[in-house]
């Protein structure tokens, strides 16, 4: 072994530990605090069973990122099969490795992680084609978001379902932050500049530690808070012909009920599951 000089000792003994930010993985903590797969695949299989008949098996989840949802879905069963597409191939790499092949090469074979841009033509097709997490609203052009609906819709196999999570209210169009305590650190959302002529908005995401150490910001990006009725105008033009909106309740508990509504009050925040064929 090399012998240590004394100055490297001394060095050693001086240094500062490193913060609880500098220790953290920023997309373990976003899982942590962001992601939700199995209520969304609990949430559509059920709408699919029931519209259907059937299971479905192949699931594509657009604007993947780390690909939690894809890998998910591909734990369920054996027989379930997904693709992600995204652009962030450190994103996809970081997904492949902790997400994927660490629950064991027979799930890693059934999950294909695509890196590009969602509105090239793929050939890939599935029973339930997903955006979640609001990720359309990164689309900032109408054009845009009418090419990646028109794409998402010759993406869908035959019976198939397209899901998407919208949100809205009062105190969505304005700039805000949400401060939410998580097991050992703080997850902090923030809109800032919403510009109310077109809906754009300067978002970030930020970690804070118990040692006052924080990782700011940990994603940051612009987005475009596409409305529901934008959002319904552009299903159509894209060639959806069915709709249906299930509204988030939530109990004294804090349980999420998803109930199928045409009409309700605008609230300060809503969450609402828009599926589409
Ligand atoms: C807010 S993250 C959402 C990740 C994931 N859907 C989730 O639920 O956590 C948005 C992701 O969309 C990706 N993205 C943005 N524009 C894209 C595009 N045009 N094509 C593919 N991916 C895109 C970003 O790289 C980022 O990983």
């Amino acid at each position: 072994m090399a012998r240590r000089s004394a100055t490297q000792v001394r060095h050693e003994t001086l240094a500062e530990p490193p913060s609880l930010a500098e220790q953290a993985d920023r997309h373990a903590l976003y899982q942590q605090a962001v992601n939700a797969p199995g209520a969304h695949i609990d949430f559509i299989r059920k709408v699919y069973r029931g519209m259907r008949k059937r299971e479905p098996r192949v699931l594509k989840e657009d604007f993947c990122g780390t690909a939690l949802m894809a890998a998910t879905w591909a734990q369920r069963s054996p027989h379930n099969r997904a693709i992600g597409v995204d652009l962030d191939a450190e994103a996809l790499a970081w997904g492949q490795r902790h997400n994927l092949e660490l629950r064991g090469p027979a799930l890693a074979r059934r999950v294909a992680l695509v890196h590009g841009d969602v509105l090239e033509d793929r050939p890939h097709r599935a029973d339930i084609v997903c955006a979640l997490n609001f990720s359309y609203n990164l689309l900032l052009a109408r054009h845009q978001l009418l090419a990646y609906l028109r794409g998402a819709r010759r993406s869908l196999l035959p019976g198939g379902l397209f899901l998407l999570d919208c949100i809205g209210g009062t105190e969505a169009v304005i700039d805000f932050s949400e401060e939410r305590g998580c097991q050992d650190f703080t997850y902090i959302w923030s809109q800032q500049d919403f510009n109310p002529l077109d809906h754009s908005a300067r978002c970030s995401i930020s970690f804070a530690f118990p040692d006052g150490s924080r990782i700011e910001p940990a994603f940051a990006y612009r987005w475009r808070l596409w409305t529901m009725p934008e959002l319904r105008d552009c299903l159509a033009e894209a060639g959806f012909t069915g709709v249906r909106i299930f509204w988030e309740y939530s109990d004294e508990a804090g349980e999420a009920r998803h109930v199928e509504i045409d009409r309700e009050q605008n609230q300060e925040i809503w969450l609402a599951y828009v599926v589409a064929w």
